[in-house]
């Protein structure tokens, strides 16, 4: 159980786990794209899929625990920022594998869990190395929401820990330490 003064194990393990998985998805991600480094298209893929399990399992421990208690009372805009922070980096780790999927599975890209095939690659029968698209628009939806959410999720990432090492070094409260497990 989440209390004002301890965070349950699995809130800690769910939220350490998602938080160094994410941020290492988002390098990736980058990377891949920026430097056309096609062999880790399938690494940060199969990544993305894996996880899912666990995003999915902190949105219903979040629909059944609530928010985490704040440890004391702050200015009203601060708590609003920190609320809509929260939701836009719990929504978007939902969003973000899904877009994902959209644009490689529309796209005729397939995915998979390291080379176990969930949805295989759409080839040309005549020519196996070209891919044809199963639906264009969908695939470019999935490109583009997945690209933007992106940038959405790392500003959201950015606002995140500045909170937390605001609370941590200048209202030197416990809100980082709690989340480090902490008990108050
Ligand atoms: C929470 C999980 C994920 C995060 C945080 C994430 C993040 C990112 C980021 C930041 C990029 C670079 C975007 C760009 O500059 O265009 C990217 C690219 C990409 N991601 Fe993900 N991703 C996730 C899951 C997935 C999943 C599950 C799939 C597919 C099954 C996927 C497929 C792709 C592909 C194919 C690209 C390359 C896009 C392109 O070539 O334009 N991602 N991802
Ligand atoms: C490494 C940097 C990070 C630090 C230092 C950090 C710190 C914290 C702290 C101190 C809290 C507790 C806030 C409170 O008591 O109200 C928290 C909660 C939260 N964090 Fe992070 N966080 C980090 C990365 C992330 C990332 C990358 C994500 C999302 C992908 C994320 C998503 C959340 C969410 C959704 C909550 C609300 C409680 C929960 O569901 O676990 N955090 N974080």
């Amino acid at each position: 159980m989440d209390t004002k003064n301890s965070l349950s194990w699995l809130t800690l393990f769910l939220h350490w786990i998602i938080a160094f998985t994410i941020i290492g998805l988002i390098g990736l991600g980058l990377v891949m794209t920026n430097f056309e480094q096609y062999h880790y298209y399938d690494i940060h893929k199969s990544i993305g899929i894996i996880l899912i399990g666990f995003i999915l399992l902190r949105v219903l421990w979040r629909i059944k625990q609530g928010w985490p208690v704040p440890v004391s009372k702050y200015d009203k805009r601060e708590m609003l920022m920190a609320k809509i922070v929260h939701w836009v980096l719990i929504v978007s780790t939902v969003l973000m594998p899904i877009t994902g999927m959209l644009f490689s599975g529309a796209s005729g890209h397939g995915f998979g869990i390291f080379g176990l095939e969930i949805l295989h690659e759409n080839t040309d029968p005549a020519d196996p190395e070209n891919v044809i698209p199963l639906n264009r628009f969908l695939g470019g939806f999935g490109e583009v929401s997945h690209e933007y959410l992106g940038y959405l999720l790392i500003l959201a990432i950015v606002l995140h820990i500045a909170g937390a090492l605001k609370h941590h070094l200048i209202y030197k409260d416990p809100t980082l330490l709690r989340m480090l497990g902490k008990k108050l």
